[in-house]
């Protein structure tokens, strides 16, 4: 007999298209179980502000298809505020919450973990779309960003080649460039740029000139916002920042790589160069109905787990069935695109592998 009898959620960390659904399946399934759920607002901060909401299934009916979350997100860290860590714990105590679901990325799963340890009851469900967390083969949110990112390379390809112009399409990838790889893979890419190998400036020339020389007018490079690229008077590969103050979890805002690869692109080819920045786009809007699927199943096992009185654990996919490890075994690493999949890009699509040519 389970004495899990009311238990909190919420959603933390950047968006992701899926997050409602994990909201519902829970709901669903806690009120199954017979137990409680109360919405933790704006993530984190919820605790700190006091901003919950009580859900039912009425509320959260005619949400599974809805980008965003219902309940708000942050990337508030309580262990940053004063007495923070303290508030969370007391406010867990005032509501009777006898379990939490932390829905989110890498930030709010290690913040979960930290809880954990505290001896809060707390449940992990893993979400990003960089698919960067390391022991789920992937994350809801996920499918939906590399359909959005084919879809928008496709269009640029028309216009790329009716102007015989070289397009930078800049995707979204922090530390992993799986949705440049699987975008670029299926749109068609000539040259895919991702964190896991440093470029230079003369290896994406090279290709975008010797397409040309075959007489390929246009070009279509991807590169993920985290790539690092080395111009040729440069010492190392760097990142590129438009923006300098950094987000609240004190990381760098990502986002400019793009333009200034297509500066430096038409600088040394002459070709007129474009970029496109498809940025939050990728993480708007109606989820695939894979990625429903995927947090439908994810929130269920979520809330089973808790409802069984097991702690500290985060719900994964592996070989498609969902299982689940510890906390701090999936937040101590991440997963990145690897030697396979590399290799696999450059059958298809042009990286620094210039000598099979
Ligand atoms: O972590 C997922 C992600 O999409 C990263 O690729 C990106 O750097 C980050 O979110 C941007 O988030 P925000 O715009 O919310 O700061």
């Amino acid at each position: 007999m389970s004495t899990m009898k009311k238990i909190g959620i919420l959603t933390g960390g950047g968006d992701c298209p899926g997050l409602n659904a994990v909201i519902r399946a829970v709901v669903t399934r806690a009120e199954q179980l017979e137990v409680e759920v109360l919405g933790v607002r704006g993530g984190w901060r919820g605790f700190l502000d006091n901003d919950t909401e009580v859900l039912t299934r009425a509320r959260t009916r005619g949400i599974l298809h809805e980008g965003g979350t219902i309940l708000g997100t942050t990337r508030v860290n309580p262990f940053q505020e004063k007495g923070g860590a303290e508030r969370v714990e007391a406010a867990v105590a005032a509501w009777k919450l006898d379990g939490l679901i932390a829905v989110g990325g890498e930030g709010t799963l290690s913040l979960a973990s930290k809880f954990h340890d505290r001896g809060l009851c707390v449940v992990g469900v893993p979400k990003t779309i960089d698919n960067d967390l390391w022991g789920t083969e992937v994350t809801f949110g996920f499918d939906t960003a590399i359909e959005v990112a084919t879809g928008l390379i496709d269009r640029l390809r028309t216009t790329a080649e009716a102007h015989e112009r070289v397009m930078v399409v800049e995707v979204m990838g922090r530390h992993a460039g799986w949705i440049a790889i699987h975008a670029g893979l299926a749109g068609g890419a000539d040259v895919v740029v991702v964190p896991e190998r440093p470029t230079t400036v003369e290896e994406i020339t090279k290709v975008v000139l010797m397409r040309r020389a075959e007489g390929k007018l246009f070009s279509i490079v991807v590169i993920a916002e985290g790539a690092l690229i080395q111009e040729a008077d440069a010492k190392e590969a760097h990142l590129v920042l438009t923006n300098k103050a950094p987000d609240a979890f004190g990381r760098p805002r990502l986002g400019g790589i793009g333009a200034h690869l297509a500066a430096c692109i038409e600088d040394a080819t002459g070709i007129e160069s474009r970029v496109t920045v498809l940025g939050h786009v990728q993480r708007g809007g109606t989820p695939t109905a894979r990625d429903r699927v995927l947090a439908l199943r994810f929130g269920v096992r979520a809330m089973e787990l808790l409802h069984e009185g097991k702690s500290g654990r985060m719900v994964a996919l592996q070989a498609d069935r969902i299982v689940d490890l510890p906390l701090n075994e999936a937040t101590r690493q991440r997963k990145v695109v690897d030697a396979e999949w590399l290799a696999l890009a450059d059958i298809f699509c042009e990286g620094p592998a210039l000598s099979k040519r």
